[in-house]
């Protein structure tokens, strides 16, 4: 791992409460992640913190980290090598308890690349579902020796109902969000706690060019939002929250009528 000083300064927690002291060591599955980084910008992270950025390219990982008021530690991690993932598990654990986690390696690549080119289909799966998969049961593992921790799964709205404009996607996460659900139910009575994230369309990196959906957010509001529950004791954090009676509703839509639905 590499090891850099954020050359900002540490913030100090905004009202000196108890909860200023946590998280001290955090790491981001998918360090560049604009959600990723917009969750820590919004915490209060307390001083002395050390953030972990994981990913593929080291400029971007040290340029996401630069506006961090943390140590920032740079572990190279690539969501599709499923093998290397216990071994990233050991090296990010090897140098102290790990408190929250926040699994945001994810890819959205349009439906008709997909048909055309079903190894791409399989690049998204392997990323967004199969990659946070095996990279987060040994995190989970390790957590729950040391009997603490949390662990932020970015799910999707995309997850509660399949549109034929981009299923693979909303099937990868439909089993992302399955696997956050059990496995907040397998670690339940352990100290360690499972949040999932299920934002609507984002405008940012990963949607630019798209034309933004009803209800559409921002990566600073799911950042806040997220914030927020991590501060309560929330499982489930919808972005915004009107997506969730919005959800509830889209299951009951009638099927011929789903199908038509363009986007
Ligand atoms: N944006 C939205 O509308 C939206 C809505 C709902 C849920 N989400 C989910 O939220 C999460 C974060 O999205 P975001 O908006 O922050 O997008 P983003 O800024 O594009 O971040 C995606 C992250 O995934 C990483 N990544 C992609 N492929 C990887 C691989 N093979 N190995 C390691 N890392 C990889 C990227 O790293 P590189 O810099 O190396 O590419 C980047 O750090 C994703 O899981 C996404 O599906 C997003």
């Amino acid at each position: 791992m590499l090891r850099t000083r954020a050359r900002h300064q540490i913030r100090p927690g905004a009202d000196g409460a108890a909860g200023e002291q946590w998280p001290r060591r955090v790491l981001l599955l998918g360090g560049t992640s604009e959600i990723g980084l917009a969750i820590l910008a919004a915490m209060q992270l307390p001083p002395g913190c050390e953030v972990v950025l994981a990913g593929r390219d080291q400029r971007r990982l040290a340029a996401a980290g630069e506006n961090l008021p943390c140590t920032v530690v740079m572990q190279y991690y690539d969501a599709t090598d499923l093998a290397a993932h216990v071994a990233l598990a050991d090296a990010v654990f090897s140098a102290g308890p790990v408190d929250l986690v926040i699994a945001a390696a994810g890819v959205l690549i349009g439906q008709d690349v997909l048909a055309r080119d079903p190894a791409q289909a399989g690049l998204l799966v392997q990323t967004n579902l199969t990659g946070n998969v095996t990279a987060v049961l040994p995190i989970a593992e390790r957590m729950r020796k040391q009997a603490s921790g949390t662990i932020v799964v970015l799910s999707s709205a995309a997850a509660i109902r399949p549109r034929r404009a981009n299923f693979v996607y909303g099937a990868a996460k439909a089993g992302l969000d399955a696997f956050g659900r059990g496995l907040a139910d397998s670690l339940h009575g352990s100290g360690v706690r499972v949040l999932l994230v299920r934002p609507g369309f984002v405008v940012g990196r990963m949607t630019q060019g798209l034309n933004p959906a009803p209800m559409s957010t921002t990566p600073g509001r799911v950042g806040t939002a997220v914030a927020r529950a991590l501060a309560g004791r929330a499982h489930v954090v919808w972005v915004p929250p009107g997506l969730r009676p919005l959800s509830a509703g889209l299951r009951l839509i009638p099927r011929p009528l789903w199908r038509r639905l363009r986007r």
